[in-house]
């Protein structure tokens, strides 16, 4: 495969590298033939730093024959290997080539290691140290950067070590999220609300219902139109795993704590993705994380185990 998107930069880089090629020739060719006219004593005549003279010797052979086989070797080179544009060259090989052979080789050999590790249930693996070891440096290499490496999240990022899920916390929902991923998404819905002050007063009685400081009177009002919200977040705002809509009543917030922040989301909405994982990731791979996922919420103790001599053990949760 080439990554140039028509034929002329092809022909222009290959005609490039042969003419290049062909002037090299050539310079050896002129060179060779073309006799500086020299003193008696075989020097040009130029002198440097009073006794400092060139000598007009003929290149030595050696170094032509040199110089040629390394012009020879480039063309051999140039027919067997990609190197004129986007000709692939006779022996068909290639990075991308050597890269599947490689990719493939790694699957060969930890074949029959995944293949233990599948034929357990995630909850009995989550309690095995060697697939926790594993499940631990899949998990630092392909979903740290986003959950953090301790898989509490951040603003955003839900965190995977505690029990509130917005997806559903069973293994296979697990496994579901990460092999398709999942994009939660709230709509605006400062207009189907009302007005600026209908917003205000939704919000206090979304925060009255984790018992957060509220006004109550704002709640009251807001309660009806918290309507609109049912659709999605339930009629008593616990949330609903098929949506991915987040549970309104616990003191858990991803998106920020406070009027403020939920004003915000209300009057904004919110697109929230998680890249799904199935074309990075091999279905046992996935198997084994989705099982250390599950653990890190279900079997505190053995994960910990696994993971102890990390440097990256989570943090004792009081
Ligand atoms: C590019 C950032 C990113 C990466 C990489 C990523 N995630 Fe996520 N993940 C997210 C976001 C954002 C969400 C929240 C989606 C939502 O709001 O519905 C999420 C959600 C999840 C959920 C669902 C949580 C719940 O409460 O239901 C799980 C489980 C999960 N991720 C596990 C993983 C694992 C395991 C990996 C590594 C293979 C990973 N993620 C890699 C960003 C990421
Ligand atoms: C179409 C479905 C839908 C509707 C309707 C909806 N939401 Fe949401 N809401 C979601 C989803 C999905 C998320 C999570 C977004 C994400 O994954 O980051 C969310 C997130 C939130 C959050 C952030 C929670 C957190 O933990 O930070 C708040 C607050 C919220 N919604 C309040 C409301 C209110 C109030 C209404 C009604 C005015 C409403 N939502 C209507 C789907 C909906």
């Amino acid at each position: 495969m080439s990554d140039f998107n028509g034929d002329f930069w092809s022909v222009y880089v290959a005609g490039l590298t042969l003419v290049s090629i062909v002037a090299c020739l050539l310079l050896l060719w002129i060179t060779a033939r073309k006799k500086v006219a020299a003193d008696a004593d075989n020097t040009t005549g130029h002198v440097w730093d009073g006794d400092l003279r060139e000598m007009n010797n003929p290149m030595p052979r050696w170094w032509v024959w040199l110089f040629v086989g390394t012009i020879i070797f480039s063309l051999l080179y140039l027919v067997a290997y990609p190197g004129l544009g986007s000709y692939q060259g006779t022996l068909g090989w290639s990075t991308a080539g050597n890269y599947q052979k490689e990719m493939e080789r790694a699957r060969q050999q930890l074949e029959p290691l995944y293949a233990q590790f599948t034929a357990r249930k995630p909850e009995e693996l989550a309690g095995d140290v060697h697939a926790m070891g594993i499940g631990e440096r899949l998990f630092m290499n392909n979903c740290a950067q986003c959950h953090g490496s301790d898989a509490r999240g951040s603003k955003g990022f839900p965190n995977l070590a505690d029990k509130d899920w917005l997806w559903g916390g069973s293994p296979d929902k697990i496994a579901e999220t990460l092999h398709q991923g999942r994009t939660g998404a709230m709509p605006p819905m400062g207009a189907a609300v009302g007005g600026a002050d209908d917003v205000k007063n939704v919000a206090h009685y979304v925060l009255s219902l984790s018992k957060a400081p509220h006004d109550s009177l704002r709640a009251q009002l807001g309660k009806s139109r918290f309507t609109a919200c049912a659709a999605c977040h339930g009629m008593d705002g616990k949330g609903n795993t098929a949506l991915g809509a987040p549970n309104l009543t616990d003191d858990v917030w991803l998106h920020g704590w406070g009027e403020q922040a939920i004003i915000n989301i209300i009057n904004n909405g919110r697109t929230n993705h998680m890249p799904a994982q199935q074309k990075l990731l091999t279905p046992e791979q996935i198997h084994v994380l989705s099982a250390y996922v599950w653990g890190l919420s279900n079997k505190p103790e053995c994960v910990r185990e696994a993971m102890s001599p990390g440097p990256f053990a989570p943090r004792d949760r009081p």
